[in-house]
């Protein structure tokens, strides 16, 4: 029975199959839009510290939980938590899960709009010549502000998810990400070279890289975390579903290890492109906020010959890499609407995708198109709940399921399955059920110091 349904739910083809799609789910918008945004916002090289080690003690723990549980239960963040402990209130992690994936998608979707309509721009030329940071700055501006565009975008990029997703899951992830990935990787490493070589880049590697300890508050770790979790997309189950495709041979901890490495070392590259490039060309500064990634690149293309191939590369590769994303989100819901409620896989999907499309009509209008949308900051705010407060909500709600309500000693036997020597066992057992928790519930009290 048990294998039956492992293969009507499709497996994962291999083991780097499955790091390939999770580290797919993991690096997006996240990383090359986000993480430097959120450094630019939060004093720079402190925030990087602070984010490294958020990966390395929390982030991992939390990885390594969801993706046991997901191959234990081979279920939907719901049915999971059902099937290891049923007709417990723990089931709200999975509930809690499904809502923060729609909302999560809502506004994603619209930055990864964003990516679709300048990876047009630049294909018809509209980066071409001298730039300067005014000029990014204001063609961003006027983009971002039109109403018709931003939300034809989001629906396009809405309506592809629906329809990969719609088509399961094998096919439709898997596909995807074995080239594209590792070509996004190379091409970032480039421009990071390109970046640095530029003359001033020095500064800009500074802000970066030198921490200035006075930055250090309550928010900045707040922050910090938040994007450790929304970058590995942890803390809603994306991993708990992914991991229920794992096969039982495979070796939970090197793939967990893979993935958290991979996403930090695409995001710190993101930041080695961004920031010298910033300081080096005047008219912009490091807390642009959301537009960020969008009047800095462009500025990078300008100094590379033949840029505007370089520039229709990185918005592809940016696109896909934001694609593999929101799959991953969608994917949440739509495995819980079918494995719990019957429902077919293209009514799931389909539902799913005109909800987040609804929810993500008022963020999408919220940056210069509806006055009061934009005064009020409602993707900020969208992002800040459910990016950061649902996502470390969740990842408490996780370790203490895993550490206290399942226990350490069935998670572990489920680790052993592939991996029998596991050898971090007394770290893990340690952060899972000691350093996360408390850590995290020490940092959520920081909420009331941004709220005001
Ligand atoms: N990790 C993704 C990114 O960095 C976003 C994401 C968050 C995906 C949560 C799934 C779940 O772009």
């Amino acid at each position: 029975m048990e294998a039956k349904q492992v293969t009507e739910r499709g497996n994962w083809g291999s083991k780097i199959a499955f790091i390939l799609a999770a580290a797919g789910s993991a690096v997006g918008l996240g990383n090359i839009w986000r993480f430097p945004m959120a450094v630019g916002q939060n004093g720079g090289a402190v925030f990087v510290l602070v984010y490294i080690l958020a990966v390395m003690l929390i982030g991992f723990t939390v990885m390594l939980s969801e993706l046991t549980i997901g191959r234990h239960s081979q279920k939907n963040p719901v049915g999971a938590i059902e099937r290891i402990k049923p007709r417990s209130p723990w089931k709200l992690i999975g509930y809690l899960g499904i809502l923060t994936g729609i909302c999560i998608l809502s506004y994603y979707s619209v930055v990864a709009g964003w990516t679709l309509g300048y990876l047009i721009k630049t294909a018809t030329g509209s980066f071409k010549g001298q730039l300067s940071g005014h000029l990014t700055d204001k063609i961003f501006t006027d983009f971002s502000a039109n109403p018709w565009l931003v939300i034809i975008f989001l629906l396009i990029i809405i309506g592809v998810t629906t329809y990969i997703i719609s088509r399961g899951v094998k096919s439709g992830i898997e596909r995807w990400t074995k080239i594209l990935m590792p070509m996004l990787f190379i091409l970032i490493i480039f421009l990071a070279v390109r970046a640095l070589t530029l003359p001033g880049a020095e500064k800009g590697i500074s802000f970066y890289l030198k921490p200035d300890f006075s930055k250090l508050s309550g928010k900045v770790i707040l922050f910090a975390l938040g994007q450790a979790f929304f970058s590995l997309s942890l803390g809603m189950g994306t991993m708990i579903t992914y991991g229920s495709y794992i096969s039982k041979s495979d070796n939970l901890v090197s793939s967990a290890g893979w993935v958290c490495f991979s996403d930090t070392l695409i995001a710190l590259l993101a930041g080695i492109i961004i920031f010298p490039t910033l300081f080096a060309i005047p008219g912009l500064t490091p807390a642009e906020g959301p537009g960020l990634v969008f009047k800095v690149f462009p500025l990078v293309f300008a100094k590379i010959p033949g840029g505007t191939i370089f520039g229709i590369l990185f918005f592809s590769l940016l696109l896909v890499a934001a694609i593999t994303s929101t799959i991953s989100l969608l994917e949440v819901p739509v495995a819980y609407f079918v494995d719990e409620r019957g429902w077919s896989r293209t009514k799931a999907a389909g539902l799913m995708g005109l909800l987040a499309f609804l929810l993500g009509v008022p963020s999408a209008l919220s940056s210069g198109a509806v006055k009061f949308l934009t005064k009020i900051d409602f993707s900020g705010w969208m992002d800040f709940i459910f990016g950061n407060i649902s996502l470390a909500f969740g990842a408490l709600l996780i370790c203490l399921f895993v550490g206290y309500i399942w226990g350490v000693k069935r998670a572990i036997g489920e680790i052993s399955s592939g991996n029998t020597r596991f050898k971090l066992r007394p770290l893990w057992v340690f952060s899972v059920k000691f350093l996360s928790p408390i850590a995290i519930i020490i940092i959520l009290f920081f909420i009331r110091t941004i709220a005001k």
